[in-house]
């Protein structure tokens, strides 16, 4: 399928429509950034591995009956997706606090919460993509009631399965970032990204709390080897989809 006009640029891809209405083209850029772009680089290899890793990932969910806008994986780099109108709430689900929960409530990092947290966040740059009550999703019509206990159960029922995936990878899944799209039908489906850009992953076999990062924080928090521990993430997730 030839990839045509360039349809929207984001931080990490680049959307281009191809000659199926009903089918664009995800390009998955080296390009990194953090709290809000105002930290930018590069992590060579990043689109391919992070575009490899989501194909993975969106296949085996498929499988276990969550849709998602996944169709195929044509290059390491470039993934077909199904065309959906992006819901904008980025849902987070936490296992184990880290980051702005860590930040914003002083729960210390690496508690284990008592149950998964899911949580819902305005995607606008310019506002600073801020944490929201259902109230004030109600209110701005971001979404229905009703989609929004559907979004909270799939993203639960994602939370177990990506768990029990990352167990087989002797990576913990401390928390991760999706997104929704609605499809011409007004279904309901996984669309972006499963990578180390939208995860935290903390490898199991490293006690140390700076060298078990394996994510996206190594980045916002200078910690070095970037490039090496999104690798070595492809290669446990490789090796783990080969066993299922
Ligand atoms: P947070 O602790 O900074 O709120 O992040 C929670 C999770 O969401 C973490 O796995 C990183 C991911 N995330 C994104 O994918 N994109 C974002 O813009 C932010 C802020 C977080
Ligand atoms: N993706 C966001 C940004 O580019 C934030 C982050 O992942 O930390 O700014």
């Amino acid at each position: 399928m030839s990839s045509q006009q360039k349809l929207y640029e984001g931080k990490a891809k680049i959307i281009y429509t191809t000659d199926d209405p009903e089918i664009l083209l995800a390009h998955y850029k080296d390009d990194a950034t953090a709290f809000n772009a105002q930290k930018r680089g590069t992590i060579v290899g990043k689109g391919q591995i992070n575009c490899t890793i989501s194909s993975h990932i969106f296949r085996q969910l498929e499988t276990a009956g969550i849709p998602t806008h996944f169709i195929d994986c044509p290059t390491a780099n470039q993934m077909l997706v199904r065309r959906v109108t992006i819901i904008p709430l980025e849902v987070v689900v936490r296992n184990i606090a880290a980051g702005s929960l860590c930040k914003q409530t002083g729960i210390p990092e690496g508690k284990v919460l008592k149950t998964p947290l899911v949580e819902f966040y305005y995607k606008n740059d310019g506002l600073g993509d801020p944490l929201l009550t259902r109230g004030r999703l109600y209110e701005m019509e971001l979404a229905t009631p009703s989609q929004v206990e559907e979004l909270q159960n799939m993203a639960l029922q994602i939370n177990s399965y990506l768990q029990n995936f990352f167990e087989k990878c002797n990576i913990t899944l401390v928390d991760f970032k999706l997104e929704f799209g609605i499809d011409s039908l007004l279904k309901l489906q996984l669309a972006d990204e499963i990578s180390p850009d939208t995860c935290r992953l903390w490898d199991n076999s490293e006690a140390d709390p700076q060298k078990r990062v394996m994510d996206k924080d190594r980045f916002r928090r200078d910690l070095g080897n970037v490039e090496e521990a999104y690798q070595r993430v492809l290669e446990r997730v490789l090796s783990a989809v080969e066993t299922i």
